[in-house]
């Protein structure tokens, strides 16, 4: 499942809300998938309809004008979707794995999308970018490796425009 927002900043509200009881138990999974193994099993799985949904929702929101960046980029499959669909989007694609990151650059590459797309190694919890850096701020099937999801959630909506867009 995915939300889309566009919200002010002040109202990122992580007070816990009542009625919680009803939802499932969280299971973490290990953080980083950085071994050759798991980047190329990853990669090779079904991600289209996923990846179709992100893409709907980036697009619902009116994103994709100026700059965006991927917060866990993977094999890099949703830039590439993206930069496809918005011809003016520029978005840096972050991920903590090498591993990860080459696969997403033969894919950029392949496509021909290196002049707009941008890989980066980094910590989504430390991100190595200014207060309000991105128009957008996307993020797929992260949050689940993430030990305290809102370290991963103070960082994303610190370097989104404060009239941004962030799709999760
Ligand atoms: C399940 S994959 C999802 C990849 C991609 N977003 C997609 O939907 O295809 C999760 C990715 O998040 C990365 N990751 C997990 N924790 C991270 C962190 N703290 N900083 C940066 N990347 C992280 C993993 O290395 C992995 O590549």
């Amino acid at each position: 499942m995915h939300h889309a927002s566009r919200l002010p900043r002040r109202s990122l509200d992580t007070t816990p809300w009542p009625g919680q009881d009803g939802l499932m138990d969280r299971i973490l999974e290990p953080e980083y998938m950085d071994t050759q193994a798991e980047a190329q099993e990853y990669d090779a799985m079904d991600h289209v309809a996923a990846n179709e949904s992100v893409l709907a929702r980036f697009l619902e929101i009116g994103g994709g004008r100026g700059r965006a960046v991927d917060l866990g980029t993977g094999p890099g499959h949703i830039p590439v979707l993206i930069a496809r669909a918005r011809p003016e989007a520029r978005i840096v694609a972050v991920d903590a794995a090498q591993t990860m990151l080459d696969l997403a650059r033969e894919r950029v590459d392949q496509a021909g999308l290196a002049d707009r797309i941008t890989l980066q190694q980094a910590n989504v919890r430390d991100l190595p970018f200014g207060d309000d850096s991105f128009d957008e701020v996307f993020s797929n099937s992260i949050l689940h490796h993430i030990p305290d999801p809102l370290d991963f959630l103070r960082e994303a909506w610190r370097v989104l425009e404060v009239d941004g867009g962030l799709v999760v």
